[in-house]
């Protein structure tokens, strides 16, 4: 199967993104033809600083293969390094109509709230259509506010096809596991709109200190408490081997506990569970060659895909000799 997906870097990664999405993108590339990209072009409808966008870029491909995307088995690389990919994004705008991308969410959301869009914002599903398009892509693993983008790619490769003749696959989108909607140290999703997240590389004295202030009831110490609708057991549980979560759920049930013994604990498996990851990442930071090199040879490798399908959109529509 071939699949594809891209995440924008809008800031560094927290611990939603990686149960909720990243884990999932490294799992796709055993047994796949798996293509994964940072989406900084998509992220210039937000970031308007230079030094910041450059920076996150990087962090986000350091983040990847230090949490386990292996480059020799997904090709990984920067949207913005697949020119051919904003040329077809011309060819898809021209048979648009207005009225698919007004009909958008995450536009619709934010024209409500009053924020002025640019062209940018507006047209991001065909950009991310040509994301989609120009790899083959049979299935996008996605969060479910995407859905409706990998719709569009879909309605629009289908008039593509209808009015120049097969030329892309349909993609299907595919919903990244919803049950694993991490809470926030508030206990709302955790997402960086809350301002509740915890970096997955946040340095370990700066991630205890945000585990101390996680949220919590004022549940007197003796008495017991259901586990399963408590966020700090729901977060305890994301890094816990299944032991250690049955004798944390015993724990609650018996009662006679401190929430502080149980963010211990939390901060205890949560540095543990990223120990590995965290000392690849300091091993990948020392090297840029090494990790600009990965990106590179990610790039050329999605470059001679997308040449061939932006050929092929070009021949069919009558834009090439
Ligand atoms: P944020 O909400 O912090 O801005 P993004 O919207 O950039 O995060 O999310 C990037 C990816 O991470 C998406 O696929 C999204 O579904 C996933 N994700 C983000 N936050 C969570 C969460 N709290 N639980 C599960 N998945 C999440
Ligand atoms: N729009 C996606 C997001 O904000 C990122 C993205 C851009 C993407 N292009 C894509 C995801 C193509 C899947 C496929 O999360």
């Amino acid at each position: 199967m071939r699949v594809l997906s891209g995440i924008q870097p809008t800031g560094r990664f927290h611990w939603g993104n990686y149960f909720g999405a990243i884990r999932q993108y490294i799992d796709l590339q055993h047994g796949n033809e798996s293509y994964i990209f940072i989406a900084n072009l998509h992220a210039l409808t937000t970031i308007r600083d230079r030094d910041q966008l450059t920076q996150n870029t990087l962090d986000a491909a350091l983040d990847l293969v230090a949490l386990g995307l292996d480059p020799a088995k997904a090709t990984l690389f920067v949207q913005s390094e697949v020119p051919e990919v904003t040329e077809l994004t011309w060819l898809l705008m021209s048979i648009t109509p207005m009225g698919l991308l007004e009909r958008c969410v995450s536009y619709k959301d934010k024209a409500a709230k009053g924020i002025a869009a640019d062209a940018g914002l507006f047209t991001y599903p065909v950009l991310m259509s040509a994301d989609i398009l120009i790899y083959d892509s049979e299935v996008v693993p996605v969060g479910a506010d995407q859905i409706q983008h990998v719709e569009v790619a879909r309605d629009i490769a289908g008039s593509f096809n209808h009015l120049f003749g097969e030329t892309f696959v349909l993609p299907k989108y595919k919903v990244l596991e919803t049950a694993a909607k991490v809470p926030g140290t508030d206990g709302e999703k955790m997402s960086k709109s809350y301002n509740n997240t915890i970096e997955i590389f946040e340095e370990p004295k700066a991630m205890r200190k945000k585990i101390m202030r996680i949220t919590t009831d004022s549940r007197p110490m003796d008495q017991p408490k259901e586990p399963d609708t408590d966020h700090l057991f729901q977060l305890y549980s994301l890094f816990a081997s299944d032991a250690q979560r049955d004798e944390m759920a015993a724990l609650y049930r018996r009662g006679g506990f401190g929430y502080g013994q149980v963010k211990t604990a939390l901060a205890d498996v949560a540095e543990n569970y990223f120990a590995a990851a965290r000392a690849k990442r300091a091993e990948l930071a020392a090297n840029p060659q090494q990790m600009s090199d990965i990106l590179a040879d990610g790039a050329r490798r999605a470059r001679k895909k997308a040449g061939e399908v932006l050929a092929r959109a070009k021949k069919a529509c009558g834009v090439a000799r």
